[in-house]
């Protein structure tokens, strides 16, 4: 099993290219089922959970290539709507197929992808969502069944909370529904937007982008298109936060500062000087200590939970100290007791965290245990004083491409050792 080692202490310094967004690259890929002709999507970051929905996708029989940064896929040779339980327990967001095949071949049967380490994870919503469009479902032996005769049909969809996969299946689904399909409390993040975008290219109709309302008019059929995955605001804030951990200065490039507006003011509260680009941020922590700030995590526009680990780093060494408050997933503080190894100073209540900085961190052996906090070690092992080892780092390769060549490129000394 791999694992990172990393010798903290330097100021970092540099420039990090941004790759194409993973919670975008997914429902894409997804929405690739609903196209009758071939379809292309660039800036396809080269990630282990890409790659898994790339397989799940080949398993229906389509004709999917992934080559460079550039998926090519062709549905004529699809030849079923089976997404198996040993592919979908490995990447929960393979759900995401569920809509797109009832859609487009009026049945599906898809593995329920079950919890993960820092929750549940229900997927009722979206089950709810496509009951409304007409759908005939049923769960049983760990599989959702889902059938309609004809076509779906446009209805109202209000989802009990804000969910991000449930608004995309359900979005997905009602392209090709016969009618109207308005879709209510509908997630805003910029991954949903960049979904609309290639599906209004593909011949959909859609109203409402980045507002909580959607408005979807089916159409018979959806046609292929070239489209290019929008930046990773996540990665974005988690390079970022390395310069503000380590009071040192990185440019992020091929990124969009409208997509992390909340993360920049955050980044700006602690005392960092930022720059906004057209495609392009710079953070300059000028040597400073951080101050410690508080946050909760809500849907956007407002903190994302995706970089509650990596900020919570940060404000391990910062100055005073910090609430955080996590409201999205009931299980997302799994790094809190590896940061307390290294000495942070954080105290949990149910779903709220007091960060109380520390001038420094000192070197441990940590183990990561979910994407977002094997981050937040790596950002906590640069600042730390001595030469850190982090365990079961296969968690930080689903969502960081090329993760240790960016860090070396800005001055960190990472290095990746097997066994
Ligand atoms: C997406 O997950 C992201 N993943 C997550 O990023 C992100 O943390 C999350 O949205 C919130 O922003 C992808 O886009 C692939 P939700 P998703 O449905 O869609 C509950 C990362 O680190 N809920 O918005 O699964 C759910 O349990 C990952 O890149 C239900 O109860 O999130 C959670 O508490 C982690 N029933 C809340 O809603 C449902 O049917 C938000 O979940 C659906 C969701």
């Amino acid at each position: 099993m791999d694992k990172f080692l990393i010798q903290g202490g330097q100021k970092l310094e540099g420039e990090v290219r941004i790759s194409g967004a993973k919670n975008a690259a997914l429902p894409l890929l997804a929405a690739t089922i609903l196209a009758d002709s071939p379809i292309r999507i660039s800036n396809m970051p080269n990630l282990r959970d890409v790659n898994t929905l790339v397989k799940l996708i080949a398993g229906l029989g389509v004709t999917i290539e992934y080559v460079g940064d550039m998926v090519t896929a062709d549905t004529s040779t699809l030849n079923n709507q089976f997404a198996p339980y040993d592919l979908v327990k490995t990447m929960r967001a393979s759900i995401l197929v569920l809509g797109p095949l009832v859609a487009r071949y009026g049945e599906a049967k898809v593995s329920l992808p079950g919890g993960c380490a820092i929750g549940s994870r229900p997927v009722d919503q979206h089950l709810k969502a496509l009951e409304a469009l007409g759908a005939h479902i049923e769960v049983e032996n760990g599989y959702v069944h889902a059938k309609v005769d004809g076509r779906l049909k446009g209805g109202e969809v209000i989802f009990d909370m804000v969910t991000v996969g449930g608004t995309e299946n359900i979005l997905m689904a009602a392209t090709l529904a016969d009618g109207v399909t308005t879709i209510r409390n509908a997630a805003r993040e910029p991954e949903i937007t960049d979904l609309a975008n290639m599906l209004i290219k593909m011949g959909a109709k859609i109203e409402g982008l980045d507002t909580d309302t959607l408005v979807v008019t089916g159409v018979e059929s959806l046609h292929g298109c070239d489209y290019a995955v929008v930046a990773d605001r996540i990665e974005t804030g988690s390079y970022l936060a390395a310069a503000a951990i380590t009071g040192g200065r990185v440019r992020t490039t091929h990124t969009d500062p409208a997509l992390l507006e909340c993360v920049l003011d955050k980044f700006e509260e602690m005392g960092a000087e930022v720059t906004r680009g057209e495609d392009w941020i710079e953070l300059d922590m000028q040597g400073k200590r951080p101050k410690a700030v508080s946050f909760r995590t809500l849907p956007h526009p407002d903190f994302p939970t995706d970089m509650q680990a990596q900020l919570m780093a940060v404000n391990a060494i910062g100055r005073g100290f910090a609430t955080i408050s996590e409201t999205i997933f009931e299980n997302r503080f799994m790094h809190v007791p590896e940061l307390s190894r290294m000495g942070a100073n954080i105290q949990v209540e149910g779903n709220d965290a007091v960060v109380t900085g520390v001038e420094k961190l000192s070197a441990a052996p940590v183990m990561a245990t979910d994407l977002r906090a094997s981050f937040s070690l790596v950002l906590a092992a640069l600042a730390a004083e001595g030469e850190t080892l982090i365990d079961r780092i296969y968690h930080i390769d689903r969502g960081y491409e090329h993760i240790e060549a960016k860090l070396q490129g800005i001055g960190a000394k990472i290095k990746r050792v097997s066994g």
